[in-house]
């Protein structure tokens, strides 16, 4: 383990069909391959409380759109303390699949309740912890609506089935959540083949490593 290297908290971000999963993964590989020990968790999720919450949030039951981000923002709050905290306080890195910066986008954006409210509730919840680093996945327009219609959507959850007005709304969130903060996003071109990707995304934590 390089000493000189500090613990990071790095966050994947991006609307649907855009390959996160498979990237993630590939990422998590590639930093391994460097030595880091590497943490890899997800939202909703990442803790058994908050996993606990993810199937509330994603089967079983439709919430008002206050109910939801109360939800998210719970689950978040857990996995924080219990997962995320510890794994940095230990000297690890943390790999997010989705972070408070979904729940600004879906919820807050395309969901109508607004940046701030979410914010306020992450203040509350998680003392605004952020990420060090929020790598933002993204496909020319229209690209990831084919992408995700050529995928077998029995599976769907309860968000991502949403329509694609809401979806438009949450990519259009991604891209002014990207501008107001350029310190922390960078903007990666998810096209072209998985590992052209993973280059890129890699190369976006260079200054980190
Ligand atoms: P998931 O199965 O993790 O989907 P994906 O592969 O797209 O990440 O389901 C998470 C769904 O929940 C996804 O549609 C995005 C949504 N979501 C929110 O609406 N708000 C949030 O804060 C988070 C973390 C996820």
């Amino acid at each position: 383990m390089p000493e000189a290297v500090r613990a990071r908290f790095v966050t994947l971000e991006g609307g649907e069909g855009v390959g996160k999963s498979t990237q993630l993964k590939a990422l998590a590989a590639a930093l391994r391959a460097r030595g880091l020990d590497l943490v890899e968790t997800r939202e909703p999720g990442g803790s058994p409380g908050a996993e606990a919450i993810r199937s509330l949030l994603l089967h079983d039951h439709h919430w008002t759109p206050e109910a939801e981000a109360l939800l998210f923002a719970a689950a978040r709050a857990d996995h924080v303390a219990t997962t995320i905290r510890p794994a940095l306080e230990r000297g690890a890195w943390v790999l997010c699949d989705r972070f408070v910066d979904s729940s600004i986008a879906y919820q807050g954006g395309a969901g109508g309740l607004g940046f701030e409210a979410v914010r306020a509730l992450h203040g509350f919840g998680s003392h605004g912890f952020l990420p060090d680093r929020t790598l933002l996945l993204k496909l020319p327009e229209g690209e990831a609506e084919r992408r995700a219609s050529g995928r077998d959507t029995g599976g769907a959850d309860l968000i991502g089935g949403r329509d694609a007005s809401y979806h438009r709304n949450v990519v259009d969130a991604f891209d002014r959540l990207a501008k107001d903060e350029p310190e922390r996003f960078r903007v990666i071109d998810a096209s072209g083949a998985a590992e052209e990707v993973t280059a890129r995304l890699l190369a976006a934590l260079e200054d980190l490593l």
